[in-house]
């Protein structure tokens, strides 16, 4: 939460859920950067994705549309994840910052992503702070500087530290790489090679999840087998609802 000033912290809902919190961010004035965007891009995917990717802010086709990661950046996204072996359905996709930020160019009036401050970045948090709390994921990926400076401090480096997994208050563990448009902006001769490693980046990020996955099944077992769980039916697993704008009914928030 922001110490002094306006933030977004001034719009949290009581007793939050996600469909509240998207409700009140739409509505947000917790810094300036409403006045220029169309609309509040908030997170979206399932309630309890087991994985989040936190990004900068939207871009001006994510800002038309509404939705987070829709534009080329996104879809250099969606070919990470699935090299992966991930499903972008699965996957929880938000953004530090939900208002896009930009300068017009003088000529042709194109909208010119601008990068958001760190004060812009602060009065946003608050709606970070509640996606993950109520989200919980296992993992969350860092996508490019402004994401992981707002996860893991100011002096956090992605080019020293992609990759790597990094224990936090928000997931254990936290991963950080390069934004996809980061990717896109490089030049054609090195391109394919940033293409390459951000891909690793996300291979890296997957094997993490597999690998706490199956610990916890483990353990659960290990349980079982002493017969400290008693094994309960479990109800039907209900598909995850990719896109779903509503909280897992199932549990109570
Ligand atoms: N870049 C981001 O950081 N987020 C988006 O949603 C789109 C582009
Ligand atoms: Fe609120 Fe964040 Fe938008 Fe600023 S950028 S108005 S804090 S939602």
């Amino acid at each position: 939460m922001a110490t002094s000033g306006r933030s977004a912290a001034d719009f949290i809902p009581p007793r939050p859920t996600l469909a509240k919190l998207r409700e009140a961010a739409a509505h947000c004035r917790g810094c300036d950067l409403w006045k220029g965007a169309t609309q509040t891009v908030f997170g979206e995917g399932p309630a309890h994705a087991r994985l989040m990717l936190v990004g900068e802010q939207p871009g001006d086709q994510e800002d038309k549309a509404g939705r987070p990661f829709v534009g080329p950046a996104g879809r250099l996204l969606d070919e990470g994840l699935a090299a992966a072996g991930l499903d972008r359905r699965q996957v929880y996709v938000t953004n530090a910052v939900k208002h896009f930020k930009f300068v017009r160019k003088e000529l042709t009036r194109r909208r010119l992503h601008k990068k958001p401050t760190a004060a812009e970045v602060r009065a946003c948090r608050p709606w970070l702070e509640w996606e993950i709390r109520l989200v919980k994921p296992r993992v969350i990926v860092a996508l490019g500087a402004t994401a992981a400076q707002a996860l893991l401090g100011a002096k956090f480096r992605v080019t020293e530290q992609r990759g790597k997994a990094i224990p936090s208050e928000w997931a254990d563990p936290v991963i950080a790489t390069v934004h996809p448009s980061a990717v896109l902006r490089a030049p054609s001769e090195v391109r394919e090679g940033a293409k390459r490693e951000f891909f690793e980046d996300l291979k890296r990020a997957a094997s993490h999840l597999e690998s706490l996955e199956r610990r916890q099944q483990g353990t659960k077992a290990v349980a079982r087998a002493a017969g400290r769980v008693p094994r309960l039916r479990r109800e039907p697993r209900l598909p995850p609802k990719p896109w779903t704008r509503d909280p897992d009914p199932r549990v109570r928030q």
